[in-house]
């Protein structure tokens, strides 16, 4: 299972139920990535969707603990647990947890492979990701050339948890970018 992921220096990954930034390239990484997938996420996140709506072309996984909660062409289930059932009817590598910071941090145990676009940037923020540079389970496997939008730079940086790294090496060559 993956990961995907927007952060700045911090770490942090929102502001306000509202994404950092939009890097039209990140957004088209993140659209490539995940399209014709599976992904889990929170139910804020679903909501700073514009308009509300789930993301198009891929089963949407929605966790919510509240039983009266129902989106269409989306499956709501009310726990971690439930999604990880509900996502075991995919294969593993084709599943990717897109947030927010409470789905990350609950379902990080279960990541092989972590999308993390690095923006050099300390932004304002009420949420973040955990760092993965300070833990030892997970390691940096790949990494892009600095990239620029406006006076921003950035990188994708792809992460593995060591663990995984073996079983993961098809995935990652696959996904390793310039
Ligand atoms: N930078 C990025 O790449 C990125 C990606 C995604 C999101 N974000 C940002 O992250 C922020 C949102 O993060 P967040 O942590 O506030 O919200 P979130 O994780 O998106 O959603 C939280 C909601 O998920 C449900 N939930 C979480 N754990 C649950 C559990 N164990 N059982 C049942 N339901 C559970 C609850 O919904 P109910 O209240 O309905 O029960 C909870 O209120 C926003 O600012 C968003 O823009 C950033």
């Amino acid at each position: 299972m993956n990961l995907i992921v927007a952060v700045d220096n911090n770490w942090a990954i929102g502001n306000k139920n509202k994404l950092l930034n939009s890097i039209p390239e990140d957004m088209k990484f993140f659209r490539t990535t995940t399209t014709n997938k599976v992904v889990i996420m929170g139910r804020k996140t679903l909501e700073s969707f514009p308009n509300g709506l789930p993301l198009k072309k891929r089963v949407n996984i929605v966790i919510s603990a509240n039983p009266d909660y129902h989106v269409k062409d989306a499956i709501v289930v009310p726990s971690v647990d439930a999604a990880m059932a509900e996502a075991k009817k995919y294969n593993t590598e084709d599943i990717y947890v897109i947030g927010g910071e409470s789905i990350y941090r609950q379902m990080l145990p279960y990541c092989d492979v972590a999308h993390v676009t690095r923006m050099d940037y300390c932004y304002e923020a009420d949420t973040w990701f955990p760092n993965l540079d300070a833990d030892e389970e997970w390691m940096v496997v790949a990494e892009s050339e600095e990239r620029t939008y406006f006076d921003l730079e950035y990188r994708f940086v792809l992460y593995a948890r060591k663990s995984s790294r073996e079983k993961m090496q098809g995935y990652i060559e696959s996904h390793c970018m310039e």
